[in-house]
């Protein structure tokens, strides 16, 4: 069976709601960063901070044709996966794709409740942290709308909205 990935901006839940998936379909989770970081020792800020972004997301493309043609799992890839090269495209060809599409509103309160950190959000005040998510939310959503699937996405704050999120794609998924 193909891959299921999840995209979306940061913070949507793409991993949160990737692990419930991938346990209640019995397929394995994997997420890109994490790939990243275990194939070659080191964390995502670190690769940004030593490497620059234009290496990073080299190395993201490259390890998404590494993962994506895995079968039988869930696959959540980073926020900005599918917004560079042919991503977007490519992952359409191999896998299903379901895009968590939440308000700039819902992301905001997200990046608040969360522990990961994130270089593009890095140091950023409350107000300016409002400006870059709806801006660049803006400039990525054409990338994100090519999904084949969009499945709305409110506040994560509990395993019962979680969960519903888990059965809708369950519902929509071609398996
Ligand atoms: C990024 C999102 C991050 C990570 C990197 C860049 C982005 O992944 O890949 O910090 O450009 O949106 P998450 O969406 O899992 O936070």
């Amino acid at each position: 069976m193909k891959c299921i990935i999840l995209l979306g901006y940061m913070c949507a839940g793409k991993t949160t709601v990737g692990k419930a998936l991938g346990s209640a379909l019995g397929r394995t989770f994997y997420d890109l960063d994490w790939y990243i970081e275990e194939r070659f020792h080191k964390r995502v800020p670190q690769i940004f901070a030593d490497e620059g972004e234009a290496h990073f997301r080299d190395l993201e493309r490259r390890m998404l044709h590494e993962v994506a043609e895995f079968e039988n799992i869930v696959l959540s890839c980073g926020g900005g996966t599918p917004c560079f090269f042919d991503n977007m495209d490519y992952m359409n060809s191999v896998a299903e794709t379901f895009y968590l599409k939440a308000s700039a509103e819902t992301l905001g309160r997200h990046v608040a409740m969360s522990r990961g950190e994130r270089p593009l959000l890095k140091g950023k005040s409350p107000e300016e942290l409002r400006t870059f998510i709806s801006e660049q939310l803006e400039e990525r959503t054409p990338f994100y709308g090519k999904a084949q699937h969009i499945i709305d996405i409110n506040v994560l704050d509990t395993f019962e909205k979680i969960n519903d999120i888990v059965k809708i794609i369950i519902n929509e998924t071609k398996g």
